[in-house]
């Protein structure tokens, strides 16, 4: 007996990969597709994913008719900062008069304007808020979640963040991945101590993150006005040392060879990317790290997109994620990055898929078990009401989601409206 079946599918989207980590360049075109399918699932995990006429839907706890519908895997949005207090309307405003985002950090806001409002919150007013957020991802159909901190940015308020986001596991659905940030930037009150600020990463934080297994990475903000090259790979030293793997912000505002560190250290994924040169793409195939685009972030600070179709030419695995946070991209929406991804960075809406599902998994290291229907994966899937995937992305700033099963379970299904 199965606990459910989908079944009358008008399109499943596989993205089957036969067991391999990644799909890189041309392979990113390759989501297999069903047409009139059925999928069917047991125990949270997929049994059955084939034609309709493949299975017998009278075998089944629940079965649902996905007549018109396409599935897909749930989507994997693995770069956001969800664990916030406060908002930033008035340097939104600024921006919007002409501000860069660059001049309002450099003259003390942005990042540590976060700092301040996340400092002053309480682990119950970030659980708070961070869940409204992750509802508004699965709302879009985002079923795990990286979660990074780096608002905290002195011991206490590190640790602080980190508790809240391996407590939100408990308290939500989506399956949430920990990301240990406190190399975000030099927090205000250590802008004239920066070596301590350093030493305080390395032998406080680091140490006390690891020894309470507090995330699975850990991460720096490699740019001008943030992180060096030499103290981002001494961070990912000491990580790797405790059993952290890295994974870096890299070449986002301007060219510095962050692409090519993150090869160098074997990072699980580079992020952002506007500025990467030829040797840290070679650099990152060598070392098998995902590349991950933020749309989003182009289009809230009104900038360049990053260009997709170099990496993707040059056989890269591209994934796309939003970056949720409250001063690069405030949305949650991953069908938003999907559509941008289409119109601006010129990506086909199959490598779009491929890199909202299997390469998002694998730049969490999660691949093996997430990231596509295929049998003994989880079962994470999502019904559109589209009739095929394409209009998901094409019929762009809408919410086409209709049902989201997280570990075999339904977890969301939308209602309509009635008179
Ligand atoms: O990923 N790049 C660094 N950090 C964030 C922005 C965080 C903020 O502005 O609060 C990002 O874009
Ligand atoms: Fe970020």
């Amino acid at each position: 007996m199965m606990d459910i079946i989908f079944y009358n599918a008008s399109q499943i989207v596989t993205v089957a990969s036969g067991g391999a980590r990644l799909k890189r360049g041309a392979e990113m075109r390759d989501i297999g597709l069903i047409e009139d399918g059925a999928v069917a699932i047991k125990n949270g995990r997929i049994e059955y994913v084939g034609p309709s006429d493949g299975i017998d839907i009278s075998k089944a706890e629940r079965s649902i008719n996905a007549f018109g519908k396409t599935i897909l895997p749930g989507f994997v949005d693995s770069h956001t900062h969800l664990v916030f207090a406060g908002a930033r309307e008035e340097e939104f405003a600024r921006r919007i008069a002409g501000a860069t985002y660059a001049e309002i950090a450099a003259a003390g806001g942005g990042i540590n304007t976060t700092v301040k409002a996340t400092r002053a919150a309480s682990k119950i007013e970030l659980t708070e808020y961070a869940l409204h957020r992750l509802d508004s991802c699965l709302g879009f159909g985002s079923t795990t979640v990286e979660i990074k901190s780096g608002y905290g940015l002195d011991f206490e308020n590190e640790i602080k963040m980190l508790e809240v986001i391996n407590e939100l596991r408990d308290l939500h659905v989506i399956e949430i991945v920990p990301t240990f940030l406190g190399a975000h930037t030099i927090p205000f009150d250590y802008k004239d101590r920066r070596e301590e600020y350093l030493q305080l990463i390395m032998e406080r934080m680091l140490p006390e993150v690891a020894r309470r297994r507090l995330a699975q990475y850990c991460d720096v903000f490699v740019e001008k006005g943030a992180f060096t090259l030499e103290e981002a790979r001494g961070i990912f030293m000491r990580a790797r040392e405790l059993g952290m793997k890295a994974r870096v912000h890299a070449d986002q505002i301007t060219p510095g060879g962050g692409a090519e560190l993150a090869g160098d250290v074997f990072a699980a994924s580079a992020d952002h990317l506007d500025h990467i040169s030829d040797d840290g793409i070679a650099r990152m195939r060598d070392s098998g790290t995902i590349a991950t685009l933020l749309p989003g972030v182009s289009l809230f600070l009104g900038e360049e997109y990053p260009d997709a179709r170099r990496l993707i030419e040059a056989g890269l695995a591209v994934a796309i994620a939003t970056d949720a946070n409250p001063g690069s991209c405030t949305s949650e929406n991953i069908q938003l990055m999907m559509s941008l991804a289409a119109t601006q960075m010129r990506m086909t809406m199959e490598e779009i898929i491929t890199a909202v599902t299997l390469n998002a998994a694998a730049a969490l290291d999660r691949s093996d078990a997430l990231g596509s229907i295929e049998e003994g994966k989880q079962a994470d899937l999502l019904m559109f009401d589209t009739p095929n995937y394409q209009r998901i992305i094409y019929h762009f700033g809408v919410n086409h989601l209709n049902t989201v099963v997280k570990a075999g379970r339904v977890v969301m299904e939308k209602s309509y409206a009635s008179a």
